[in-house]
């Protein structure tokens, strides 16, 4: 299965994407996660994208169809991948497209998790990472048992720099203006389906499994 998780921010698509990889045993490719670690580690990538990823806009297609092309070539990727965040744009879409053509190996399928805007504010200002093992929580859907701190392994819990409401306002934009028109390019190429996702994250994760035949 070589997948593109598509959906607005908070929509839920790094959560299905664990419950994915741990059933197919195949990468979860996150440009954000890719981003967030650059942004830990202090490299010179990740000081350039700490600033754009803060604003809420977009890291240059440029560095990130640099990450994921090497991520690609890795030898987990052969059995499949689940590209999670990525691509955002019709260039980065397309750019895709090219390198996968010359891999011989083209996407799959791109699924859709749709939410309605009104509960993804909610969503991304109650999200709490754990820093240790990455489990997400969320104080309002679903709270850890002892505020701050991972129920599967003691680890601290935190809350992401751009899950600030303005932030999460001009992230909201981006993705109508620059990430929506990818449903009609995907749609045109006959590999889009979609699952509501809204409801507990297990029967989402069902509906999920029912679409992609797994
Ligand atoms: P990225 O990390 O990709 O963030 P995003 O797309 O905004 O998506 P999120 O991670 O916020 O949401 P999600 O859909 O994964 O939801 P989640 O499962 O966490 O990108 C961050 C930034 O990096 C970008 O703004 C950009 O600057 C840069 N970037 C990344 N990729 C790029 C690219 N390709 N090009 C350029 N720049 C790029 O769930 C959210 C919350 O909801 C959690 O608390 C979760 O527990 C909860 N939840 C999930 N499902 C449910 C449910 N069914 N019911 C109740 N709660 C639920």
């Amino acid at each position: 299965m070589r997948l593109v998780l598509l959906g607005a921010p908070g929509a839920g698509k790094g959560t299905q994407a664990k419950k994915l990889i741990e059933k197919h045993s195949i990468p979860q490719i996150s440009t954000g996660d890719i981003l967030r670690k650059a942004v830990a580690d202090g490299t010179p990538l990740g000081k350039e994208a700490k600033v754009i990823m803060d604003s809420g806009g977009l890291v240059s297609d440029k560095i990130v169809l640099g990450l994921v092309q090497e991520r690609l070539k890795q030898d987990d990727c052969k059995k499949g991948y689940i590209l999670d965040g990525f691509p955002r744009n019709t260039a980065q879409a397309e750019a895709l497209d090219k390198i996968l053509s010359g891999m011989g190996a083209p996407l799959t399928v791109a699924l859709s998790v749709d939410v309605d805007k009104d509960v993804l504010m909610k969503r991304l200002t109650g999200r709490r990472t754990c820093k240790s093992c990455q489990q997400m929580y969320n104080i309002y859907f679903s709270a850890p048992k002892k505020e701050g701190v991972c129920d599967k392994c003691g680890g601290a819990l935190f809350q992401r720099d751009d899950d600030k409401e303005e932030t999460i306002k001009k992230r909201l934009d981006v993705y109508d203006t620059q990430t929506a028109p990818l449903f009609d390019y995907y749609g045109k190429k006959g590999i889009l389906k979609s699952v509501k996702g809204t409801g507990s994250i297990d029967d989402i994760f069902n509906e999920v499994c029912k679409i992609l035949g797994s």
